[in-house]
C-alpha cells in the first residue's frame, strides 16, 4: 500500500482531474436542464459526439458515446437512474481513435508512458477492452502537465498514480490502484516495479 488510504477514500478519480489546469470540458451532475444546456453549448461549438460515463466505473464499464441528434433528455433520464445519480459528460475527443496516453508517476516521477490504442471503429482505449498498446514519448507539455499533477497528488498522499491523457489533456487520474505498470513495463523494455521500488522511503 502506498497512496494514504485516507486520501483514497476522498478523492474521485474522475473529478480530481479538474485539478489540472488543462482538465477535458464537462458537465458533472444529475440536472436535466445542466445537462441540456452543457449539450447545446457543444452544438454551438460544432460537435456532433458526446460522451458519457459513471463517476465510479473503471475499465470503461458504461462509457457510452452519443450523437447529439438522438433523445438526449431520455437517455440522461436512464442513466442518472442507473447510475444512482450525477454523471460525466464530455464532448467525444476524435483525438482517442489514434490513441490515449498513460503516464505513471511516482513521487512526482515519470517511470513511463504507453500510447493504447482502440480496436478499429471503437473508441474504448482500455487494454481490458482490447485495445493495443505501444511505448510513447510524452510531449513536452504533457510531461510538464502531467509532472506538476503528480507533484500534487504526492503532496495529497498519493505518490502512485497513473494519468489517462486525451489530446494533450489530463482525463482521468487514475490513484486508488494505477494499473498497467506491467504493460508498461514491457512496452518499455524495462521493469518499472523496480523503479517505483527504488524511490520507497
Ligand atoms: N471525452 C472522451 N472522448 C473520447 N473518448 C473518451 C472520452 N472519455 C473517455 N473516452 C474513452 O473511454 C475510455 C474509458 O473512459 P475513462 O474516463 O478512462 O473511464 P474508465 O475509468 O472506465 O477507464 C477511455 O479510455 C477512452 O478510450
Ligand atoms: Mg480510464
Amino acid at each position: 500500500v502506498t497512496n494514504d488510504p485516507d486520501a483514497i477514500a476522498i478523492t474521485n478519480e474522475k473529478l480530481i482531474s479538474y485539478l489540472s489546469k488543462d482538465a477535458v470540458e464537462s458537465y458533472v451532475g444529475s440536472s436535466l436542464n445542466g445537462f441540456l444546456e452543457f449539450c447545446q453549448n457543444m452544438i454551438n461549438e460544432g460537435h456532433q459526439f458526446i460522451v458519457l460515463k459513471p463517476l465510479d466505473l473503471y475499465q470503461g464499464i458504461g462509457v457510452e458515446k452519443l450523437d447529439l441528434n438522438s433523445d438526449l433528455e431520455m437517455v440522461f433520464k436512464e442513466r442518472t437512474k442507473q447510475f444512482g445519480g450525477a454523471i460525466v459528460v464530455q464532448p467525444y475527443l476524435k483525438a482517442v481513435e489514434s490513441g490515449e496516453v498513460r503516464s505513471v508517476y511516482f513521487k512526482g516521477k515519470h517511470l513511463g508512458s504507453i500510447l493504447k490504442t482502440p480496436k478499429k471503429g471503437e473508441f474504448i482505449s482500455n487494454i481490458a477492452h482490447g485495445a493495443s498498446y505501444q511505448s510513447y514519448q510524452l510531449t513536452k507539455d504533457e510531461e510538464e502537465l502531467c509532472r506538476k499533477d503528480a507533484e500534487l497528488l504526492d503532496g495529497e498522499g498519493l505518490p502512485w498514480v497513473a494519468f489517462d491523457l486525451l489530446g494533450g489533456k489530463i482525463q482521468e487520474m487514475n490513484i486508488t490502484c494505477p494499473g498497467l505498470l506491467v504493460e508498461v513495463s514491457k512496452a518499455n523494455g524495462k521493469n518499472l516495479a523496480y523503479d517505483l521500488i527504488d524511490l520507497l522511503d
